[in-house]
This record gives C-alpha cells, sequence and structure tokens, in this order.
C-alpha cells in the first residue's frame, strides 16, 4: 500500500451551477451561466443547470453519501446570485439559509466545509454593467468575499477565491465557449487583471473578518506545457504566460511577467493595471490549489500547414490563446476520457515538483481531478467504471511520487462528486463516482466511491487498481 501523510485531507468537489439547481427559487438571481445555458445553440443537447443534480432539495441526502464515503472534506461553491441576487444590496436571507443548512450539516458529520467564492457563476447584472473586464466588478466581488466570511467565517475554516480564473478569462471572453461567449481578446486580458486584482481584495476582505486560522486559497487550472521538440521552447515559454504565469506571477509574486506583456502588446497595452494592483493581488496565501485533468503538447507552428488548436477546450471560431498565434497544440497519445483529454499522471508529478521548486513555502493541494467517462449501468444495477477506479489510481500515485520527492501536498478532492452538468457539454458528460440519473435524480454508488471510500479509510492507495471493492 501506498501510505499518505498524517491529517491528508481527502475530500469531493462540485460547484453551485453544476449541481443545486432550483435556478430561479428562493430569490435567487439569474447568473451568466442561466443566460448562456438558456441560449440555444450554446450548451449540448440544449442542458440547462435549471434542475442540475436537484442538489438544492436533495442536500440531506447528498449529506449522507458524503458522511458514507467517509471523506474528511467537501469542496462546494456559494453560488454568488443565491445570496447576494445582482451582485450588489441586500443579501436574499433564504440563499444565505441554504450554505447554513450546508455547513452545518457538515460540520455535523465531521466534514470540513472548503468553500469557493466564485465557480464561475457572475451575476448577470455585473455582466450587464461589464463582467469581468471591468474594475468594479473586482471590487463588487471583495465585497461579496466579505459578506461571506461574516456570515460563515465562523464555521467555514478553508475559502478559496476563485475556481480557474483561466476558464473565467479566456474561455468566458476570449474564445467565448463559456458564458459570458465574448470573443474580446482585449477584453479577456483586462478580465485576468480584475480576477488577480478580486482575488487579493478577496483574501484580503476575509482575513479581516473570517477566523484567524482559516485558511486562505485560490485554485488554477495550471497547464503542465510540453514542447514537442526541444525547439519548441518558445512556444512552451508563450503557452506558460498566458496560462500559468498570467496568474502565478500577479498572485504569488507581485507583477505580471514581462514576455506576457510583451507578448500580448499588439492586443492591450494593461493599461488596466494600475499603481499598487499587483500588491493588491499578492496577498500571502496558506495553500494553493491545483487543478489538474492532463498536460498540454505544443509546438511553433511552421506558418503553412492548417494549425493544429485542439487544446482540449471546445475548437471555438476564436482562440483562447492570445499572444500564442505561432503555437500548434499537438495531439497527444492516448488513452483518452470520454472528454478526449488524454491520460498522462506523469505531468502532475511534475507540476507539483515545479510550483514545489518556484513557491517552496506555499503549501498545495489538488482540489479537482477526475475523468468523464461514458459509464454504463449494468443488469445488476451495478456501474463498473473500472477506467475511472485506474484514472484515481493513477493521479494518486503520481501526488504520492511527488510527496515522496517533498512536495507539500496536502490534500486532493476528486471531482466530482456525482455526475453533473459540465458547462458547454451538457449532462452527456459524467464525471461523478456515484450516478446521477437524469430522469429521476437518483443516486447510484459506481464502483470508484467504492473504491474511493477505501482509499479514505486507509488514508492509501492500495498496491493495484483492478479490483474495486464493491459491497453495495
Ligand atoms: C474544471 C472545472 C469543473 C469541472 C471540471 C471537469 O475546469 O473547474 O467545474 O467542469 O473542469
Amino acid at each position: 500500500m501506498t501510505a499518505f501523510p498524517e491529517n491528508f485531507l481527502w475530500g469531493t468537489a462540485t460547484a453551485a451551477y453544476q449541481v443545486e439547481g432550483a435556478w430561479a427559487e428562493d430569490g435567487r438571481g439569474p447568473s451568466i451561466w442561466d443566460t448562456f445555458s438558456h441560449t440555444p445553440g450554446l450548451v449540448a443537447g440544449g442542458d440547462t443547470g435549471d434542475a442540475a443534480c436537484d442538489h438544492y432539495h436533495r442536500l440531506d441526502e447528498d449529506l449522507g453519501i458524503l458522511a458514507a464515503l467517509g471523506v474528511g472534506a467537501y469542496r462546494f461553491s456559494i453560488s454568488w446570485p443565491r445570496v447576494r441576487p445582482g451582485g450588489r444590496g441586500p443579501l436574499n436571507q433564504a440563499g444565505v439559509d441554504f450554505y447554513d443548512r450546508l455547513i452545518d450539516g457538515l460540520l455535523s458529520r465531521d466534514i470540513a466545509p472548503v468553500a469557493t467564492l466564485y465557480h464561475w457563476d457572475l451575476p448577470q447584472e455585473l455582466e450587464d454593467a461589464g463582467g469581468w473586464p471591468e474594475r468594479d466588478t473586482a471590487l463588487r466581488f471583495a465585497e461579496y468575499a466579505q459578506l461571506m466570511g461574516e456570515r460563515f467565517g465562523d464555521r467555514v475554516r478553508t475559502w478559496i477565491t476563485l475556481n480557474e480564473p483561466w476558464c473565467s478569462a479566456y474561455l468566458g471572453y476570449a474564445s467565448g465557449v463559456h458564458a459570458p461567449a465574448r470573443t474580446e481578446p482585449a477584453a479577456a486580458l483586462a478580465a485576468v487583471h480584475h480576477l488577480n486584482l478580486g482575488h487579493g481584495l478577496a483574501v484580503q476582505a476575509l482575513r479581516a473578518v473570517a477566523d484567524p486560522a482559516a485558511q486562505l486559497s485560490v485554485t488554477l487550472n495550471l497547464h503542465h506545457v510540453r514542447g514537442v521538440s526541444e525547439g519548441d521552447a518558445d512556444a512552451v515559454r508563450r503557452v506558460d504566460a498566458v496560462a500559468n504565469r498570467a496568474f502565478l506571477g500577479p498572485m504569488l509574486e507581485g507583477a505580471y511577467p514581462d514576455d506576457l506583456i510583451a507578448d500580448t502588446a499588439s492586443v492591450t497595452d494593461w493599461s488596466f493595471v494600475r499603481d499598487g494592483d499587483t500588491a493588491t493581488a499578492c496577498q500571502p496565501l496558506d495553500v494553493l490549489g491545483v487543478n489538474y485533468y492532463n498536460p498540454t503538447l505544443v509546438r511553433q507552428w511552421d506558418g503553412g500547414s492548417g494549425r493544429q488548436t485542439a487544446d482540449g477546450h471546445q475548437d471555438g471560431s476564436a482562440s483562447p490563446w492570445i499572444g500564442c498565434e505561432d503555437v500548434e497544440f499537438a495531439a497527444q497519445p492516448g488513452p483518452y476520457t470520454e472528454m478526449g483529454w488524454n491520460i498522462d499522471e506523469s505531468g502532475l508529478t511534475e507540476l507539483l515538483l515545479r510550483l514545489r521548486r518556484d513557491y517552496p513555502d506555499t503549501p498545495l493541494m489538488i482540489t479537482e481531478n477526475g475523468a468523464a467517462f461514458a459509464d454504463a449501468v449494468d443488469a445488476d444495477g451495478r456501474v463498473r467504471d473500472e477506467r475511472r477506479v485506474d484514472y484515481l489510481h493513477r493521479h494518486l500515485s503520481a501526488v504520492a511520487e511527488a510527496i515522496e520527492a517533498g512536495a507539500d501536498v496536502r490534500g486532493y478532492f476528486v471531482w466530482s462528486l456525482m455526475d453533473n452538468f459540465e458547462w458547454a457539454h451538457g449532462y452527456a458528460k459524467r464525471f461523478g463516482i456515484v450516478r446521477v440519473d437524469r430522469e429521476t435524480m437518483e443516486r447510484t454508488w459506481k464502483d470508484s466511491a467504492f473504491w474511493y471510500r477505501d482509499v479514505v479509510a486507509a488514508n492509501g492507495l492500495p498496491a493495484a487498481s483492478a479490483a474495486a471493492g464493491h459491497d453495495g
């Protein structure tokens, strides 16, 4: 057995819009994802998050599943438009009550609440006022962080400001495959900055009001970028700049990298960055959240043959890769998940070791890792998802390897607790360790859930991944 450190935090993760449903109930306001999913043609199958997994009404059942899994933590997100519709003004008490029930329900089961403030559901009114490309959105985000800290800061001990600001900025405002579906590269870079600024302001606000022992964090989907050959070093550097250092720079080092500013000079002069902003973005963090699914492989485009752009984030007509016009995204060897993402856990070990090298004093936490597969329900009702078990086993081994080599990794959260609304892919992509029947909303443990329960109980990985424990 591969053992994990004592006190290693095992958890599962979800996000509000992907699971809650109850989209227009109890005073919740609309978010950019309601607008996006209600726009014909933007989400596969015309799916919306209107009902999602009905988690809002099935809270007790889902808390029971978490307790039976034995996890020490649950990562969820607070829906900004549920607690503060419109993004300004008074709190919506019914929305606050829901999170009170969730947090108290977790604590009474000895499960630590890990709250993400922003998992992409910007109140629509704030987008109508310009969205993340506007500075005011960062200020509204800080207010919201303070309000949440005041309400829940006595009980929530781990806070994540933003989830994957890379997606919010570039998929939301450059390629437009995510809400709010804008394709404006200059606005996307302004969004990058205001997300960084909003993060810093939110950390300051939380520090002022939350429990002094609270762990403050942000979750980044850092790209582990490799070049096809040594001659592709400049392509690697460019992609690393827009994908990773655009956030790591301000948040952890207090400055934007010079090469990022130079690479994007034809798009923007970055004049939206005001004196003191990057110092504000750079707040001490207690832990850095890392989401990892697969590595990225790039090469210099020769300018002739059709340029490959398949980076795994849906090929829109516009590219999310600003300043990378001469970069190709190369196909990677399989096997692949249902998302078309290649399975390569070595990227996770390498990424964790890079972070250890660059930020030796910042502890790490895997806040998402998991895989979508086209699961089948067998005649006996069982879901034998051995490929997901294998994926999780490989990636947990990769985490163990990084820890062995010195990385300070504090925890791991499977994406996801249950099958849910996978953004523009709708419900077709199933990431859950628990299956959700779309007709009845019935929850069924997959083999991977039983397997994960055993890993959590043992605080370690069994030697072989093949036999998933199943006794349900
Ligand atoms: C991440 C998101 C999460 C989920 C997984 C598959 O980018 O944070 O909500 O959609 O991908």
